[in-house]
Protein backbone atom coordinates (compact mmCIF):
# COMPACT_ATOMS: atom_id res chain seq x y z
CA UNK A 1 0.00 0.00 0.00
CA UNK A 2 2.96 2.49 0.44
CA UNK A 3 4.27 1.38 -2.16
CA UNK A 4 1.27 2.79 -4.17
CA UNK A 5 0.63 6.21 -2.13
CA UNK A 6 4.29 6.66 -3.56
CA UNK A 7 3.48 5.51 -6.70
CA UNK A 8 0.46 7.92 -6.83
CA UNK A 9 2.01 10.82 -5.80
CA UNK A 10 4.72 10.90 -8.34
CA UNK A 11 1.95 10.62 -10.98
CA UNK A 12 0.11 13.51 -9.73
CA UNK A 13 3.64 15.38 -9.94
CA UNK A 14 4.35 14.39 -13.23
CA UNK A 15 0.85 15.85 -14.53
CA UNK A 16 0.98 18.25 -12.64
CA UNK A 17 4.19 19.35 -14.29
CA UNK A 18 2.78 18.93 -17.86
CA UNK A 19 -0.12 19.72 -17.98
CA UNK A 20 -2.68 19.26 -21.38
CA UNK A 21 -5.51 21.21 -22.78
CA UNK A 22 -8.80 19.79 -24.24
CA UNK A 23 -7.96 17.10 -26.82
CA UNK A 24 -4.61 17.76 -26.57
CA UNK A 25 -3.78 14.99 -24.04
CA UNK A 26 -1.40 12.75 -25.55
CA UNK A 27 1.24 13.00 -23.06
CA UNK A 28 -1.39 12.34 -20.02
CA UNK A 29 -3.09 9.10 -22.04
CA UNK A 30 0.15 7.64 -22.75
CA UNK A 31 1.13 7.43 -18.78
CA UNK A 32 -1.84 6.35 -18.19
CA UNK A 33 -1.91 3.25 -20.70
CA UNK A 34 1.43 2.81 -19.45
CA UNK A 35 0.56 2.34 -15.85
CA UNK A 36 -2.72 0.44 -16.84
CA UNK A 37 -1.39 -2.00 -19.20
CA UNK A 38 1.66 -2.51 -16.82
CA UNK A 39 -0.98 -4.24 -14.40
CA UNK A 40 -2.21 -6.16 -17.02
CA UNK A 41 -5.44 -4.30 -17.25
CA UNK A 42 -7.21 -4.60 -20.18
CA UNK A 43 -8.36 -1.22 -21.80
CA UNK A 44 -11.33 -0.87 -24.52
CA UNK A 45 -10.37 1.32 -27.70
CA UNK A 46 -13.21 4.54 -27.51
CA UNK A 47 -12.15 5.80 -31.37
CA UNK A 48 -10.88 8.91 -29.68
CA UNK A 49 -7.33 10.71 -30.10
CA UNK A 50 -7.34 10.98 -26.19
CA UNK A 51 -7.97 9.31 -23.44
CA UNK A 52 -8.85 5.78 -22.94
CA UNK A 53 -11.23 3.07 -20.76
CA UNK A 54 -10.03 0.45 -18.37
CA UNK A 55 -12.06 -3.05 -17.93
CA UNK A 56 -11.32 -4.66 -14.23
CA UNK A 57 -13.24 -7.84 -13.31
CA UNK A 58 -14.65 -10.68 -14.65
CA UNK A 59 -17.48 -11.42 -12.02
CA UNK A 60 -21.48 -11.65 -13.20
CA UNK A 61 -22.46 -9.04 -10.77
CA UNK A 62 -23.60 -5.58 -11.92
CA UNK A 63 -20.97 -3.47 -14.29
CA UNK A 64 -19.61 -0.29 -12.67
CA UNK A 65 -18.34 2.66 -14.68
CA UNK A 66 -16.26 5.14 -12.61
CA UNK A 67 -15.10 8.52 -14.60
CA UNK A 68 -12.45 10.73 -14.10
CA UNK A 69 -11.19 13.60 -16.30
CA UNK A 70 -7.45 14.72 -17.82
CA UNK A 71 -7.50 17.97 -19.46
CA UNK A 72 -5.76 21.17 -17.83
CA UNK A 73 -6.39 25.08 -18.16
CA UNK A 74 -5.16 27.97 -20.32
CA UNK A 75 -4.17 29.64 -17.25
CA UNK A 76 -0.74 30.66 -16.00
CA UNK A 77 0.30 29.09 -12.53
CA UNK A 78 0.78 30.95 -9.52
CA UNK A 79 2.31 28.52 -7.25
CA UNK A 80 5.12 27.89 -5.25
CA UNK A 81 5.23 24.07 -5.60
CA UNK A 82 8.07 22.51 -6.59
CA UNK A 83 6.02 20.61 -9.00
CA UNK A 84 4.63 23.19 -10.75
CA UNK A 85 3.60 23.50 -14.37
CA UNK A 86 6.94 23.74 -16.70
CA UNK A 87 4.58 24.53 -19.87
CA UNK A 88 3.58 28.36 -20.03
CA UNK A 89 0.41 28.83 -19.99
CA UNK A 90 -1.09 25.75 -19.26
CA UNK A 91 -1.99 24.52 -15.18
CA UNK A 92 -4.34 21.57 -13.07
CA UNK A 93 -6.19 24.44 -11.89
CA UNK A 94 -9.56 21.85 -11.54
CA UNK A 95 -7.58 19.27 -10.09
CA UNK A 96 -7.85 16.77 -12.73
CA UNK A 97 -4.16 16.02 -12.51
CA UNK A 98 -5.61 14.75 -8.84
CA UNK A 99 -9.15 12.91 -10.32
CA UNK A 100 -6.30 11.02 -12.86
CA UNK A 101 -4.23 9.74 -10.15
CA UNK A 102 -7.05 8.95 -8.11
CA UNK A 103 -8.84 6.71 -10.82
CA UNK A 104 -5.74 5.29 -11.47
CA UNK A 105 -4.84 4.34 -8.13
CA UNK A 106 -8.60 2.93 -7.98
CA UNK A 107 -7.80 0.72 -10.89
CA UNK A 108 -4.82 -0.62 -9.94
CA UNK A 109 -6.66 -1.41 -6.38
CA UNK A 110 -9.32 -3.37 -8.27
CA UNK A 111 -6.71 -4.90 -10.13
CA UNK A 112 -5.09 -6.62 -7.45
CA UNK A 113 -8.92 -8.17 -6.59
CA UNK A 114 -9.68 -8.61 -9.46
CA UNK A 115 -10.56 -12.57 -9.02
CA UNK A 116 -12.65 -11.61 -6.53
CA UNK A 117 -14.22 -8.79 -7.78
CA UNK A 118 -18.83 -9.59 -7.89
CA UNK A 119 -18.93 -7.68 -11.17
CA UNK A 120 -16.98 -5.41 -13.43
CA UNK A 121 -15.75 -1.89 -13.43
CA UNK A 122 -15.22 0.30 -16.85
CA UNK A 123 -12.84 2.95 -15.71
CA UNK A 124 -13.21 5.84 -17.62
CA UNK A 125 -10.12 8.24 -17.90
CA UNK A 126 -11.95 10.96 -19.97
CA UNK A 127 -10.76 13.67 -22.27
CA UNK A 128 -11.78 17.75 -22.50
CA UNK A 129 -14.19 18.46 -19.94
CA UNK A 130 -13.38 22.01 -19.99
CA UNK A 131 -14.26 22.08 -23.94
CA UNK A 132 -17.92 23.85 -23.56
CA UNK A 133 -20.56 22.69 -26.43
CA UNK A 134 -17.63 19.82 -27.58
CA UNK A 135 -17.10 17.77 -24.48
CA UNK A 136 -15.12 14.91 -24.54
CA UNK A 137 -17.91 13.27 -22.23
CA UNK A 138 -20.56 13.39 -24.65
CA UNK A 139 -18.51 11.79 -27.62
CA UNK A 140 -16.84 8.93 -25.41
CA UNK A 141 -20.51 8.10 -23.84
CA UNK A 142 -21.53 8.01 -27.69
CA UNK A 143 -18.97 5.68 -28.56
CA UNK A 144 -20.47 2.43 -26.97
CA UNK A 145 -17.28 1.64 -25.19
CA UNK A 146 -19.02 2.33 -21.98
CA UNK A 147 -22.49 0.85 -22.55
CA UNK A 148 -22.70 -1.62 -20.26
CA UNK A 149 -22.12 0.16 -17.21
CA UNK A 150 -25.46 0.44 -15.09
CA UNK A 151 -24.16 3.30 -12.99
CA UNK A 152 -21.42 5.75 -12.85
CA UNK A 153 -19.28 7.30 -9.85
CA UNK A 154 -17.00 10.35 -10.24
CA UNK A 155 -14.98 12.46 -8.44
CA UNK A 156 -13.94 16.29 -8.36
CA UNK A 157 -11.38 18.05 -5.80
CA UNK A 158 -12.82 20.69 -3.47
CA UNK A 159 -10.32 23.37 -2.25
CA UNK A 160 -13.04 23.90 0.82
CA UNK A 161 -12.94 20.79 2.22
CA UNK A 162 -9.30 19.80 3.77
CA UNK A 163 -8.25 16.49 2.93
CA UNK A 164 -10.18 13.71 4.78
CA UNK A 165 -13.25 15.08 3.87
CA UNK A 166 -16.21 14.16 0.93
CA UNK A 167 -19.49 16.21 -0.01
CA UNK A 168 -21.98 13.64 -0.96
CA UNK A 169 -25.23 15.20 -1.67
CA UNK A 170 -28.75 13.88 -3.40
CA UNK A 171 -30.66 15.67 -5.85
CA UNK A 172 -28.91 18.14 -8.33
CA UNK A 173 -25.47 19.52 -7.72
CA UNK A 174 -24.58 21.00 -10.44
CA UNK A 175 -26.07 22.84 -13.75
CA UNK A 176 -27.02 22.45 -16.97
CA UNK A 177 -24.93 24.96 -18.98
CA UNK A 178 -26.34 26.31 -22.02
CA UNK A 179 -25.27 28.98 -24.44
CA UNK A 180 -26.94 31.75 -26.37
CA UNK A 181 -25.97 34.52 -29.19
CA UNK A 182 -28.84 36.77 -30.42
CA UNK A 183 -28.19 38.91 -33.22
CA UNK A 184 -30.77 41.91 -33.64
CA UNK A 185 -30.65 43.68 -37.56
CA UNK A 186 -31.62 46.77 -38.36
CA UNK A 187 -30.82 49.28 -40.76
CA UNK A 188 -27.42 51.86 -40.00
CA UNK A 189 -27.85 55.73 -40.92
CA UNK A 190 -26.28 58.90 -39.43
CA UNK A 191 -26.48 59.40 -35.77
CA UNK A 192 -28.26 62.72 -36.94
CA UNK A 193 -31.43 60.49 -38.96
CA UNK A 194 -32.27 57.74 -36.61
CA UNK A 195 -35.84 57.93 -38.71
CA UNK A 196 -33.82 57.15 -42.11
CA UNK A 197 -32.86 53.47 -40.23
CA UNK A 198 -33.39 51.19 -37.08
CA UNK A 199 -31.47 51.99 -34.68
CA UNK A 200 -30.82 48.27 -32.69
CA UNK A 201 -29.73 49.66 -29.72
CA UNK A 202 -32.60 50.34 -28.29
CA UNK A 203 -34.17 47.18 -29.18
CA UNK A 204 -30.84 45.45 -27.65
CA UNK A 205 -30.94 47.45 -24.31
CA UNK A 206 -34.66 46.51 -24.04
CA UNK A 207 -33.85 43.23 -24.71
CA UNK A 208 -31.20 42.88 -21.51
CA UNK A 209 -33.76 44.18 -19.03
CA UNK A 210 -36.69 41.68 -20.37
CA UNK A 211 -34.20 38.39 -20.18
CA UNK A 212 -33.71 39.62 -16.94
CA UNK A 213 -37.40 39.26 -15.70
CA UNK A 214 -37.00 35.08 -17.32
CA UNK A 215 -35.50 34.19 -13.15
CA UNK A 216 -37.13 36.72 -11.63
CA UNK A 217 -41.04 36.35 -13.12
CA UNK A 218 -41.51 33.20 -15.13
CA UNK A 219 -39.96 31.03 -12.78
CA UNK A 220 -40.91 29.93 -9.35
CA UNK A 221 -39.01 31.20 -6.40
CA UNK A 222 -38.45 27.49 -5.43
CA UNK A 223 -37.27 27.37 -8.69
CA UNK A 224 -33.18 27.28 -9.30
CA UNK A 225 -32.25 28.90 -12.67
CA UNK A 226 -29.93 31.95 -13.88
CA UNK A 227 -29.32 34.10 -17.36
CA UNK A 228 -26.54 36.10 -18.07
CA UNK A 229 -26.09 38.32 -20.59
CA UNK A 230 -21.97 38.63 -20.80
CA UNK A 231 -21.46 40.22 -23.99
CA UNK A 232 -23.35 42.85 -25.62
CA UNK A 233 -21.75 44.91 -28.93
CA UNK A 234 -22.99 47.18 -31.11
CA UNK A 235 -21.67 49.98 -33.26
CA UNK A 236 -18.15 51.16 -33.62
CA UNK A 237 -18.00 55.26 -33.39
CA UNK A 238 -20.44 58.39 -32.06
CA UNK A 239 -22.26 59.40 -35.32
CA UNK A 240 -23.05 55.93 -36.76
CA UNK A 241 -26.17 54.34 -36.02
CA UNK A 242 -25.06 50.61 -36.38
CA UNK A 243 -27.01 47.87 -38.70
CA UNK A 244 -26.97 44.96 -35.81
CA UNK A 245 -26.60 44.41 -32.35
CA UNK A 246 -24.94 40.83 -30.35
CA UNK A 247 -25.83 39.81 -27.05
CA UNK A 248 -24.19 36.45 -25.49
CA UNK A 249 -25.04 34.88 -22.42
CA UNK A 250 -25.46 31.29 -20.69
CA UNK A 251 -28.48 29.55 -18.93
CA UNK A 252 -28.38 27.56 -16.20
CA UNK A 253 -30.67 25.46 -14.39
CA UNK A 254 -30.93 22.55 -12.30
CA UNK A 255 -33.47 21.04 -13.52
CA UNK A 256 -34.37 20.15 -17.10
CA UNK A 257 -37.89 21.75 -17.21
CA UNK A 258 -36.48 24.89 -15.80
CA UNK A 259 -33.86 24.65 -18.15
CA UNK A 260 -36.29 24.33 -21.17
CA UNK A 261 -38.95 26.44 -19.34
CA UNK A 262 -35.92 29.63 -19.58
CA UNK A 263 -35.35 28.72 -22.88
CA UNK A 264 -38.98 29.00 -24.44
CA UNK A 265 -39.09 32.13 -22.41
CA UNK A 266 -36.21 33.47 -24.18
CA UNK A 267 -37.30 32.87 -27.45
CA UNK A 268 -40.44 34.31 -26.74
CA UNK A 269 -38.95 37.72 -25.33
CA UNK A 270 -36.04 38.45 -28.54
CA UNK A 271 -39.25 37.63 -30.65
CA UNK A 272 -41.36 40.03 -29.63
CA UNK A 273 -38.78 43.00 -28.44
CA UNK A 274 -37.55 42.41 -31.65
CA UNK A 275 -41.06 43.01 -33.00
CA UNK A 276 -41.73 46.16 -31.46
CA UNK A 277 -38.59 47.61 -32.75
CA UNK A 278 -38.77 46.83 -35.87
CA UNK A 279 -35.90 44.13 -35.90
CA UNK A 280 -35.22 41.38 -37.82
CA UNK A 281 -33.44 38.51 -35.34
CA UNK A 282 -31.70 35.10 -35.10
CA UNK A 283 -30.67 32.83 -32.11
CA UNK A 284 -27.75 30.45 -32.06
CA UNK A 285 -28.53 28.17 -28.89
CA UNK A 286 -25.92 25.88 -28.22
CA UNK A 287 -26.60 23.24 -25.90
CA UNK A 288 -23.95 22.15 -23.42
CA UNK A 289 -24.68 19.30 -20.71
CA UNK A 290 -27.69 18.60 -18.34
CA UNK A 291 -27.73 19.28 -14.62
CA UNK A 292 -25.80 16.73 -12.46
CA UNK A 293 -28.53 15.21 -10.30
CA UNK A 294 -27.58 12.41 -7.90
CA UNK A 295 -29.35 9.17 -6.65
CA UNK A 296 -30.64 8.97 -3.54
CA UNK A 297 -29.63 5.35 -3.24
CA UNK A 298 -26.04 5.77 -4.37
CA UNK A 299 -25.84 8.80 -1.56
CA UNK A 300 -26.63 6.36 0.85
CA UNK A 301 -24.38 4.15 0.07
CA UNK A 302 -21.42 6.19 -0.40
CA UNK A 303 -21.95 7.95 3.22
CA UNK A 304 -22.09 4.06 4.41
CA UNK A 305 -18.77 3.16 2.88
CA UNK A 306 -17.07 7.01 3.59
CA UNK A 307 -18.03 6.62 7.14
CA UNK A 308 -16.79 2.98 7.74
CA UNK A 309 -13.49 4.40 6.44
CA UNK A 310 -13.48 7.19 8.43
CA UNK A 311 -14.04 9.63 5.88
CA UNK A 312 -15.90 13.21 7.52
CA UNK A 313 -19.02 13.36 5.31
CA UNK A 314 -20.32 16.72 4.64
CA UNK A 315 -22.86 18.18 2.47
CA UNK A 316 -21.71 19.79 -0.70
CA UNK A 317 -22.60 23.84 -1.79
CA UNK A 318 -24.86 24.06 -4.72
CA UNK A 319 -23.17 25.86 -7.66
CA UNK A 320 -24.23 26.70 -11.09
CA UNK A 321 -20.94 25.55 -12.10
CA UNK A 322 -21.44 22.65 -15.09
CA UNK A 323 -19.79 19.22 -15.78
CA UNK A 324 -19.65 17.05 -18.33
CA UNK A 325 -20.46 14.03 -16.50
CA UNK A 326 -24.23 14.32 -16.72
CA UNK A 327 -23.75 12.95 -20.47
CA UNK A 328 -23.09 9.47 -18.87
CA UNK A 329 -26.44 9.36 -17.24
CA UNK A 330 -28.06 10.03 -20.40
CA UNK A 331 -26.43 8.65 -22.92
CA UNK A 332 -27.31 5.96 -24.25
CA UNK A 333 -29.87 6.05 -21.50
CA UNK A 334 -30.36 7.24 -18.48
CA UNK A 335 -28.28 5.49 -15.48
CA UNK A 336 -27.95 6.46 -11.78
CA UNK A 337 -24.84 8.44 -10.74
CA UNK A 338 -23.07 9.97 -8.22
CA UNK A 339 -20.84 12.95 -7.90
CA UNK A 340 -18.53 12.95 -5.13
CA UNK A 341 -16.56 16.26 -4.07
CA UNK A 342 -13.41 15.03 -2.21
CA UNK A 343 -12.05 17.70 0.07
CA UNK A 344 -8.32 18.70 -1.37
CA UNK A 345 -7.62 21.73 0.99
CA UNK A 346 -5.91 24.90 -0.18
CA UNK A 347 -8.49 27.06 -0.13
CA UNK A 348 -8.18 28.59 -3.70
CA UNK A 349 -10.99 27.69 -5.90
CA UNK A 350 -10.78 25.78 -9.02
CA UNK A 351 -9.59 27.71 -12.00
CA UNK A 352 -7.79 29.89 -10.01
CA UNK A 353 -3.73 30.37 -10.58
CA UNK A 354 -3.07 29.80 -6.98
CA UNK A 355 -5.46 26.48 -6.93
CA UNK A 356 -3.64 23.17 -4.93
CA UNK A 357 -4.91 19.84 -4.17
CA UNK A 358 -3.59 18.01 -1.16
CA UNK A 359 -1.60 14.66 -2.82
CA UNK A 360 -2.52 13.64 1.08
CA UNK A 361 -6.38 12.74 -0.33
CA UNK A 362 -5.17 10.85 -3.05
CA UNK A 363 -4.65 7.35 -1.57
CA UNK A 364 -7.86 7.05 0.88
CA UNK A 365 -9.96 8.36 -2.09
CA UNK A 366 -8.79 5.76 -4.36
CA UNK A 367 -9.89 2.94 -2.05
CA UNK A 368 -12.96 5.21 -1.20
CA UNK A 369 -14.32 4.61 -4.91
CA UNK A 370 -12.78 0.99 -4.40
CA UNK A 371 -15.12 -0.01 -1.86
CA UNK A 372 -17.99 1.82 -2.95
CA UNK A 373 -17.74 0.08 -6.48
CA UNK A 374 -17.72 -2.90 -4.92
CA UNK A 375 -20.60 -2.21 -3.19
CA UNK A 376 -21.73 -1.19 -6.23
CA UNK A 377 -21.03 -4.07 -7.84
CA UNK A 378 -22.67 -6.26 -5.80
CA UNK A 379 -26.24 -4.78 -5.34
CA UNK A 380 -26.39 -1.96 -7.80
CA UNK A 381 -27.57 0.83 -6.57
CA UNK A 382 -29.95 -0.94 -4.26
CA UNK A 383 -27.09 -0.42 -1.41
NI1 LIG B 1 -13.05 20.31 -13.15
Amino acid sequence: MEQLREKQLAWFKQLHEHPELSYEEFETTKLVKEILTGAGIQLIDTGMATGTVASIGHGSGHVVGLRCDMDALPIQEDTDLPYASKEPGKMHACGHDFHTSTMLGTALLLKEMEDQLPGRALVVFQPAEESGNTSGATILAQSGAVDEAELFLALHSYPHFEAGTLGIKEGPVMASVDTFSVKLTGVGSHAATPHKGIDPIPGMAALILNLQTIVSRCLSPFETGLVTVAHAEAGNTWNVIPCDALLQGTVRAMDQRVREKIKAAIWRMVEHTAATYGLQWEIEWGEGPGPVVNDERLCAVAREVATGLGFVVDRQEDTMGGEDFSEYLRIPRERPGLFVRVGTGGGWANHHPKFIADPEALYPASVFFRDLAIRCMERGTEG
